[in-house]
């Protein structure tokens, strides 16, 4: 098949971005979209201009290195699909397709279609993690962890980091991302420990970081490449809401009252 690209190129995170139209020829419907681009890539090479730049690693869906925008929609037309799993076979013969990078003030553009998302790495240093004694491993089974717990931890868990819902939220939210990672380690016993602390850290980090406030549009789960559920951002509330009233009654205890 033949497409027409229209593709987002700005050479550093200082200089002005605009977009280039490039004509992908000969393009298999058994192309990922990534393979599509490294095609594409090559010809521009050859040419002696620099390649497209985007972001990947895995390209098996698992990494969350690869997103980008795909007419206007973060990750493409696929629901739960990340862009190195998306196929060509999705799209038709004669495509006109306009590729970006995820446009929001907490993930400026590095190149072309990267995005620094180091934001997100800050919020998980944070709090996002299960403080441990160092020593010998525990037993993976010494905590039974009952399967109502299990499910939800391991649905949440499942978030791969790639800042799909900040690009598609009209508020660059972070809110299913760091309700994710609230969420996986409130469900678990081995997370409980640090629960509060850790809410209200990462929180903190978030706004911290500029990431605006959810309005529960449901705009990011529409377009979660691992589907996770607008249901997090409610234990995400409930966690925070707990954390900041324990602290409030400890506070207060402290103070005499
Ligand atoms: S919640 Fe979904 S869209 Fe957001 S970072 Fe995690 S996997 Fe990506
Ligand atoms: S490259 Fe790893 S999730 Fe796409």
């Amino acid at each position: 098949m033949k497409l027409t690209l229209n593709v987002w190129r700005q050479p550093s995170q200082k200089a002005k971005g605009f977009f280039v139209t490039y004509e992908a020829n000969d393009v298999s419907e058994e192309m990922s979209f990534l393979e599509m681009l490294d095609v594409v890539n090559e010809a521009i090479i050859a040419k002696g201009d620099m390649p497209i730049a985007f972001d990947h690693d895995c390209r098996e869906g698992i990494c969350g290195m690869c997103g980008f925008m795909i007419n206007g929609v973060a990750h493409g037309p696929r629901r739960g699909t990340t862009v190195c799993q998306l196929h060509m076979r999705h799209f038709e013969d004669g495509d006109i397709i306009t590729i970006e990078p995820w446009r929001a003030k907490s993930f400026p553009v590095l190149r072309d279609l990267v995005t620094d998302r180091s934001a997100f790495d800050r919020i998980i240093q944070a709090g996002g993690f299960v403080s441990v004694n160092t020593g010998g491993c525990p037993d993976g089974n010494a905590i039974p962890v009952p399967k109502t717990e299990a499910e939800p931890a391991m649905d949440a868990a499942a978030c791969i980091g790639c800042g799909a819902c900040v690009a598609a939220c009209k508020n660059a939210s972070a809110m299913l991302f760091v309700s994710a990672k609230v969420s996986h380690l409130a469900h678990l016993p081995q997370g409980r420990a640090e629960r509060e602390r850790r809410a209200l850290a990462m929180v903190r980090q978030m706004d911290a970081e500029g990431f605006g406030n959810c309005t529960v549009t449901g705009s990011c789960e529409a377009v979660c490449p691992k589907e996770i559920s607008l249901d997090f951002i409610a234990k995400l509330n409930r966690e925070y809401g707990k954390a900041v009233l324990k602290g409030d009654a400890a506070a207060h205890a402290q103070a005499g009252g």
